[in-house]
């Protein structure tokens, strides 16, 4: 597992960052779904660090329950102290290459930035999809590969620097697990937001 270095857990909690998280990147996320959301009483949040996510997801979405993972016992530690008397969260530590749920169970799974952490993201992907009940929704936000393998970013941060993706090439990856793309835009391939679907009628 490869954890947050100093600097990058500096980065993730700045209030700038959470900031920009608010007020920026989910309303353009939740603008993707073209319209209102359809109800999603069960959501997953996956590597939710210190949990600013967890807020707007309530804001945003309403579910009844959320469910948010991260691999780092750190994390998962410092986002419990927070959240662990809220009725509609529950927090704990899961590797997003093998989660341990049932699948069908989560009406939307959400990626924060967290999939260009993950070695074998493919695995991830394919975890997600079949956690997501049909017609669930897969809803992120990531760094692609130009963003973190060039020289600054590998001087600055720890990021997995073989088998990374780009837009597209998260697009296809996305389709051949059974995801249909509903929406999607990226800025110069160096990140980018997807909403995609599970079918609501799909072949296991
Ligand atoms: C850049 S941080 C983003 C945190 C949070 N989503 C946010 O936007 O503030 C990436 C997070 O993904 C977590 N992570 C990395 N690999 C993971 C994995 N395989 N499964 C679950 N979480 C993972 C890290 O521990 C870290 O908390």
């Amino acid at each position: 597992m490869m954890k947050l270095n100093e600097f990058e857990k500096r980065l993730v909690a700045h209030p700038i960052r959470r900031w920009f998280q608010s007020k920026v990147e989910l309303p353009i996320l939740v603008s993707l779904f073209k319209g209102s959301p359809s109800p999603t009483p069960m959501v997953l949040e996956i590597g939710c660090g210190f949990g600013h996510g967890i807020p707007l997801i309530l804001e945003h979405f309403k579910p009844m329950q959320l469910t948010a993972v991260d691999i780092d016992g750190d994390m998962v530690e410092a986002c419990r102290q927070q959240w662990q008397h809220h009725p509609n969260v529950m927090i704990s530590q899961a590797d997003a290459e093998q989660l341990g749920f049932q699948d069908n169970q989560f009406d939307l799974a959400c990626n924060f930035a967290v999939f260009h952490h993950i070695p074998q993201w493919q695995k991830a992907l394919a975890q997600v999809y079949r956690v997501l009940r049909p017609g669930g929704y897969f809803l992120m936000e990531d760094l692609y590969r130009a963003a973190i393998c060039n020289p600054l970013s590998k001087r600055l941060f720890d990021h997995p620097q073989t088998n990374r993706f780009d837009h597209q090439s998260l697009l296809d990856e996305l389709q051949s697990c059974g995801f249909e793309i509903v929406n999607q835009a990226h800025i110069l391939n160096l990140s980018g937001m997807i909403l995609a679907q599970k079918p609501r009628h799909y072949l296991s």
